[in-house]
């Protein structure tokens, strides 16, 4: 019969066949379900490799004037607000790659003469959009890139009133008043030139006609930092500012200070401070910088901390004080070892005394409160 020599399989064999079938159909609908998340992963992992790295991205091109974390420097407005993260990515794609012409945004794409690559800026865009500003202010502080010093410097009025009495004087204070607003960052305390830009303040530039430092002021120098200032500056500005190049050697040294730079305290660097002071400082100064009577000062008094700045404390503790029992750290510890000793030291700031109650017994005694 034909019927018999078609091959029944027994039951058994039919259970395990449909068990396997809808195995087999399972394994294909999660895997279909799932497919989308994996792809989700992905991109998310993609991401967050993209915003990492345009965090570096902006902590060496950006910092300087949008802030650490994108608030904004003077006037460089600030990248971390709502309108932008909406905005679009065409659109801010543009202003970055091809900078704002006449502003003191520069171009950055290569095409533009800038530095980075078309895929460093489409990371740049996405952090703009979607990234985390407090997560990008630890990368500039991990990579020591906190910007040295805060856009504008302020001129003593005593020195202001001096070069008035000048012949001319009103234009050049006016030009060395602007400067300290607005280029000293850059070009350095006295015009004297930093790291990102040359001296102004030096005779080879002193010499060059008028119309070629109007020109570069103006219209800037594309794919370099100096970016053009004709819209900010109005054209009475712009002369005292070349008055004051042209005549920088009448204004007395000083008159343009470094501006005072705040250490930027992480959690880690306050950690590291906090150990190091306890294992360097504590046995003279003690353990909460309350001082040891007159021989050694009280660090942590409102007097004291108003009075001296960051900066101040770190040369103070790099240098020691010749002479006196304050040794000079500088050839022991790292400047950044010192800066997280200062951290720490300003962070007694806000609740230190008006007077000290100092620790009795010598610098390696047993100490204690009284
Ligand atoms: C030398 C200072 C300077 C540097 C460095 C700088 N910018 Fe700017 N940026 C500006 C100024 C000034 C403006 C505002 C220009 C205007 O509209 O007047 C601006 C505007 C912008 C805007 C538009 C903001 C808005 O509200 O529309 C974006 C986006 C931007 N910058 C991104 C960047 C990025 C990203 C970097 C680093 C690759 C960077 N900038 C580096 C000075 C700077
Ligand atoms: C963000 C940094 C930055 C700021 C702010 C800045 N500059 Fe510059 N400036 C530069 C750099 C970098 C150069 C050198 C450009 C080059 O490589 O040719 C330069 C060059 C110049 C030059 C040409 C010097 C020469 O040797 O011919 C002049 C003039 C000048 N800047 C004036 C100013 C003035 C005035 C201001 C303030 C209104 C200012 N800059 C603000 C970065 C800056
Ligand atoms: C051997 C004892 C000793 C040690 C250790 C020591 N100091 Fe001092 N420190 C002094 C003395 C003494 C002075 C006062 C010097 C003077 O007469 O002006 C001083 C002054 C200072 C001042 C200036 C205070 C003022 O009122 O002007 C600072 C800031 C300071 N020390 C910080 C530190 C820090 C931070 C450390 C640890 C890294 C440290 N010191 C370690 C003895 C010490």
């Amino acid at each position: 019969m034909k019927e018999e020599n078609i091959i029944k399989p027994n039951n058994k064999e039919v259970v395990i066949g449909t068990i396997a079938a809808v195995f087999i159909a399972l394994g294909l609908l999660l895997y279909a379900l799932y497919e989308p998340q994996r792809i989700d992963n992905a991109q998310k992992e993609q991401l967050s490799m993209d915003l990492r790295d345009a965090m570096v991205t902006f902590a060496k091109n950006c910092t300087l004037c949008h802030g650490m974390a994108g608030e904004g420097i003077g006037s460089n407005p600030p990248l971390n607000t709502p309108a932008l993260r909406e905005s679009d990515s065409s659109a801010l794609t543009k202003t970055i790659s091809r900078g704002l012409f006449k502003t003191a945004m520069p171009a950055w794409s290569k095409e533009d003469g800038g530095p980075l690559s078309d895929y460093q800026i489409g990371q740049l865009v996405r952090l703009i959009r979607f990234g985390d500003w407090q997560e990008t202010k630890q990368v500039v502080a991990e990579l020591g890139l906190t910007p040295l010093t805060p856009f504008a410097a302020v001129v003593d009025p005593k020195i202001i009133e001096e070069l008035k009495r000048l012949e001319g004087g009103d234009v050049l204070a006016k030009g060395v008043t602007l400067f300290a607003e607005k280029c000293v960052a850059c070009h350095g305390a006295d015009g004297l030139g930093t790291a990102l830009a040359p001296a102004l303040n030096d005779p080879k530039v002193r010499e060059k006609p008028v119309d070629d430092i109007k020109r570069t002021l103006l219209l800037g120098k594309p794919g370099t930092l100096m970016a053009g200032w004709e819209n900010i500056l109005s054209s009475e500005q712009s002369d005292a500012l070349i008055r004051l190049i042209k005549e920088w050697d009448r204004v007395p040294a000083g008159s343009i200070p470094i501006p005072q730079s705040p250490i930027v305290v992480t959690k880690e660097l306050l950690a590291k401070g906090e150990k190091l002071y306890a294992a360097n400082c504590s046995q003279c100064h003690g353990p909460d910088g309350q001082g040891r009577g007159r021989r050694i000062p009280s660090l942590n008094v409102k007097g004291f901390l108003t009075k001296t700045n960051d900066a101040a404390l770190e040369q103070i503790i790099t240098l020691g004080v010749p002479e006196t029992p304050m040794p000079a750290w500088g050839d022991r510890m790292t400047k950044e070892e010192i800066q997280s000793i200062v951290g720490f030291i300003r962070s007694w700031e806000p609740t230190a005394p008006e007077m000290a109650e100092p620790v009795r017994g010598g610098p390696r005694g047993r100490g204690g409160p009284p």
